[in-house]
């Protein structure tokens, strides 16, 4: 109940006096009833005091914590809606704040407008819902860190986080499907993780990997003679789950003589091993996953249609990374940095031209094709900085970037026009050699300087001091036919950095 039926009451809790200031500014100016606290622990006593209508709730505050205090105000105030603001937005912070029962959240800083919208529809969803059949919050549960972590800040994905929250801690059949590579079986270990079920098994059968006269027995086991090969009997996966999780990975490519079994565990929660009539009850949590058509597999019926509408009931649909781009940076910092943490190497980074590559590139093989190109990026690239030479050509080609493409020679004419110039500026001289295919800078005779500059920038964009450097150590090498002291010499370098530039920009040959 509100405190007042015709005014809503608003509680604003935050350590941020000049965020609390600006947050009653313009709640007050709807005319709402807005109190304030500055720590969680000061927060649950305006609470219980005032029985606000909505609750927003910072998360990183000294003393309690946000979520602590989600978890306490979702006790003591179940009609309270609660809107999380953080500036720390991770997948776990958005799961957990849904999990315990968040009516939003919001990453900081946010836009006054949005979270005045946010406020709007959270009483509005105040007043509408009979929240007597609220659950009460999950007490006691704490959400293990996400092994791997799981990666985006798109409201795509933070939608899909927000999901995983609102569904784990029911025993509901969960369906993730999306392209190859999205990060299906990734979802699925995350709802398990967070389910009530967490301590228990979980197991994951990849369907498209086991034989069809196979999959029956490894799933639900066999008698000894069952069938020829049936030395010994043998628990089956369900068995082994009881109480847990089983993930029916490609659960598309199971064939329908499986499906029907499946269904039956499902509906009955019981099975049959493989030559028993002796059934055995079961309790395991079903998710699954496919990147099939399953709608059209139904209607060719290849896929049992009450199978499909039993698995269905709640479908995580994950979008393709070329329809989250935003994502890309996230996800190529998440790969540098976790190789760096198995390889125990320094941290690589990569150039903001070869990061741009990748922001270009449509992904048909979604996070997966990122992560294997991002690993493969950072082992060839000779320096800490993986360059868009790094990346692999196809990729180049595919998004328009190719940098193996020689700067168009110039004709006389423009030679000429060159020379006439370069009796104005200041102008470099750059030792005569033959374009070659495979150079991006080709070095002219009597090319001004700005003339050199323009080409780099036009050939590269960015990084041009690299490509110069390189570029101009290749052609001083050349010049002295490999001769590394007298090349260091007229470069104005020691020997030692020579050789560390050779290898950087791979000048060996
Ligand atoms: N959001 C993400 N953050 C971090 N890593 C991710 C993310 N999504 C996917 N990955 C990584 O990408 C790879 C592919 O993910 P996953 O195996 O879950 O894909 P999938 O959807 O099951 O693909 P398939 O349909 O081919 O089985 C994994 O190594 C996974 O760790
Ligand atoms: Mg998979």
């Amino acid at each position: 109940m509100a405190a007042t039926l015709d005014t809503p009451t608003i509680l604003v809790i935050d350590d941020d006096d000049d965020l609390r200031y600006s947050l009653k500014r313009v709640l007050s100016a709807r005319k709402y009833n807005v109190i304030e606290a500055n720590s969680g622990e000061a927060g649950l006593e305006m609470a219980e005091s005032h029985s606000p209508d909505v609750i927003l709730l910072d998360n990183r505050m000294g003393g309690m914590s946000g979520i602590e205090a989600l978890q306490h105000l979702r006790g003591a105030n179940p009609n309270a809606m609660i809107i999380l603001m953080t500036a720390y937005g991770t997948t776990q912070t958005t799961i957990e704040a849904m999990k315990f029962g968040a009516f939003d959240y919001i990453m900081k800083p946010f836009d006054l407008k949005k979270i005045l919208s946010l406020t709007e529809s959270a009483l509005a969803a105040s007043s509408d819902m009979d929240r007597a059949s609220q659950e009460e919050p999950i007490e006691g549960v704490t959400a293990e860190e996400i092994e791997g972590g799981i990666i985006g800040s798109s409201s795509a994905m933070q939608n899909v986080f927000k999901m995983i929250g609102q569904v784990a801690a029911s025993d509901v059949t969960v369906m993730v499907t999306g392209e190859s590579g999205t990060g299906k079986e990734l979802i699925a270990r995350a709802i398990f993780q967070n389910s009530l079920r967490a301590q228990k098994p979980y197991i994951a059968v990849n369907c498209a990997a086991i034989p069809d006269n196979l999959i029956e027995s490894e799933l639900f086991g066999h008698e000894k003679g069952a069938f020829t090969g049936a030395t010994n009997q043998r628990i089956g996966k369900f068995e082994l789950c009881d109480g847990g999780t089983i993930f029916l990975d490609e659960i598309g490519d199971m064939a329908l003589a499986t499906q029907t079994k499946i269904l039956r565990a499902l509906q009955e929660g019981e099975i049959q091993r493989v030559g028993s009539s002796e059934t055995i009850k079961v309790d395991v949590r079903l998710l699954a996953a496919t990147n099939k058509p399953l709608e059209e597999m139904v209607k060719e019926k290849t896929f049992r249609e009450d199978l499909y509408y039993r698995l269905n009931v709640v479908r995580i649909q994950l979008p393709p990374l070329r329809q989250r781009m935003e994502d890309v940076p996230l996800l190529v910092d998440f790969v540098l940095k976790r190789l760096a943490r198995d390889s125990k190497a320094g941290t690589k980074t990569i150039s903001p031209e070869a990061l741009s590559a990748l922001s270009k590139y449509n992904w048909p093989g979604n996070v997966r094709e990122l992560e294997n190109l991002v690993y493969r990026s950072a082992v060839m690239a000779q320096s800490d900085t993986i360059l868009l030479k790094d990346l692999p050509e196809e990729l180049l080609a595919a998004v328009g970037c190719d940098i193996t493409t020689p700067v168009p020679s110039l004709d006389d004419e423009t030679l000429s026009n060159i020379d006439d110039r370069a009796q104005n500026v200041g102008s470099i001289e750059v030792p005569h050699v033959e374009a070659s295919a495979e150079q991006g800078l080709v070095g002219l005779p009597g090319q001004p300087f700005t003339e050199v500059y323009q080409q780099l920038r036009d050939a590269h964009g960015t990084n041009i001091l690299e490509h110069a450097e390189r570029e101009i150590i290749r052609l001083t090498l050349e010049e002295v036919g490999g001769k590394q002291v007298k090349a260091a010499e007229i470069l104005g370098m020691t020997r030692a950095t020579l050789r560390k530039r050779m290898d950087q920009y791979d000048l060996q040959k």
